[in-house]
């Protein structure tokens, strides 16, 4: 279970001004006061890893700390663009098991799309990738895919759109595709050296218009989205939910610093709220038949799917080389039995003449 920690930079005798106290319970008594009709969502890899999917920095678990098998000169350049047009093989192994369809919202996701039908969603700013977000119900419009999404596929060099099933294709078998001018193609996924997607840019005032903001799941470190509770409006209640303290949250009246689970988090806010049995009735109907416990993306998996692609690579080369080799000696082996047969048919030293002596010996020797 998570606790409610104080600011260093803070002085906690001061009362806070909107919340009857900085904790998870004044935040769901504002919400029941309806006094928040416009929340606010800034979320990154922390709420996926329920998922099963690592995040990225996490000591140990997070899939930075994890990638040496993919012989990268760091672990970020899996998402750099230079990196991506020398070598996109890392990237197409990560994607291989990163690739939507696969993993099933959490209760995180599903507590956001609690805001969402009840009218309360103004905009769920995320980082990931996973689209999780859309999977548990949010409705497109109102998440902004600040570091892009899997949803769409383009050409690097022409930017000309590439068919999904065709990549998905490539993804599946861990060969980068190209596009008919030439260039890579890769996942709509912004790298890093690209710009962020304009509906990031476009989206940004409306932080100015949130009555509570709500962070969970990231370590605030990637800019300029670690920059965004920043621009919430002094006064205006921020909640912080994570498995450590990020950022400057803390750092003002009305700041909230929960630190744990976020599906604990979220889970006890649900209760107070009185949300709780339909968000789980949800949750389940979402996961189907998946158990919780299913065994998402590991580390361990990604690291057996680079071996066993760049394994692949290996054996397809081999086997194309012994089949050529193969192939060369059936002919050989079928010239000298051709020939014997021509011999046999028509005397030593001449040919069959029509073709049809090699493979209908005993038509011809009829004739
Ligand atoms: P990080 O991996 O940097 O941070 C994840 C945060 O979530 C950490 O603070 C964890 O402690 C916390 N966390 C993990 N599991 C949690 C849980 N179950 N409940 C609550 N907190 C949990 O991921 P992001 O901040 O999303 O960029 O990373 C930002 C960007 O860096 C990503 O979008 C990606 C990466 O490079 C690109 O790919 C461009």
């Amino acid at each position: 279970m998570g606790q409610e920690v104080s600011s260093e930079a803070f002085d906690p005798s001061i009362p806070p001004a909107k919340l009857s106290r900085r904790d998870l319970r004044a935040v769901a008594e504002l919400i029941k006061s309806g006094a928040c009709k416009n929340v606010v969502f800034m979320v990154g890899a922390g709420i996926s890893t329920a998922a099963g999917i690592p995040d990225f920095r996490s000591p140990e678990t997070g899939l930075y700390s994890n990638l040496a098998r993919l012989e990268l000169p760091r672990p970020e350049a899996v998402f750099d663009i230079s990196y991506f047009r020398e070598d996109p093989r890392a990237f197409y192994a990560l994607a291989q098991e990163l690739w939507p369809g696969k993993f099933k919202p959490t209760m995180t996701h599903v507590f956001m799309r609690m805001f969402a039908d009840r009218g309360l969603l103004l905009r769920c700013f995320t980082q990931n990738i996973d689209t999780l977000e859309l999977a548990a119900g949010i409705p497109r419009d109102k998440i902004v895919f600040a570091h892009g999404s899997f949803a769409g596929q383009h050409c690097i060099d022409c930017m000309e759109e590439f068919d999904r099933k065709t990549l998905e294709e490539h993804v599946r078998s861990g060969t980068p595709a190209f596009c008919a001018c030439g260039g890579l193609v890769k996942p709509d996924i912004t790298f890093f050296g690209e710009a962020l997607p304009p509906e990031f840019h476009g989206s940004l005032h409306l932080l100015e218009e949130a009555d509570l903001a709500i962070v969970m799941g990231s370590s605030l470190s990637v800019y300029p989205f670690a920059a965004l509770p920043q621009r919430i409006e002094e006064g205006v209640p921020r909640l912080l939910m994570n498995m450590e303290k990020v950022g400057e949250i803390g750092s003002r009246r009305d700041d909230v610093a929960w630190i744990g689970e976020c599906d604990d988090g979220v889970r006890e806010l649900a209760e107070q709220l009185g949300w709780w049995e339909e968000m789980e009735g949800i949750w389940k109907g979402l996961r189907g038949d998946v158990g919780p416990e299913k065994p998402g993306l590991s580390v361990d998996t990604l690291e057996e799917e680079v071996a066993r692609l760049t394994g692949d690579v290996e054996k397809s080369l081999k086997v194309a080389e012994e089949h050529k080799a193969w192939v060369a000696k059936g002919l050989e082996r079928e010239k000298e039995r051709r020939k014997s047969i021509d011999e046999e048919v028509y005397g030593e030293g001449k040919a069959a003449d029509d073709g049809l002596g090699h493979v209908f010996p005993h038509l011809k020797s009829k004739q």
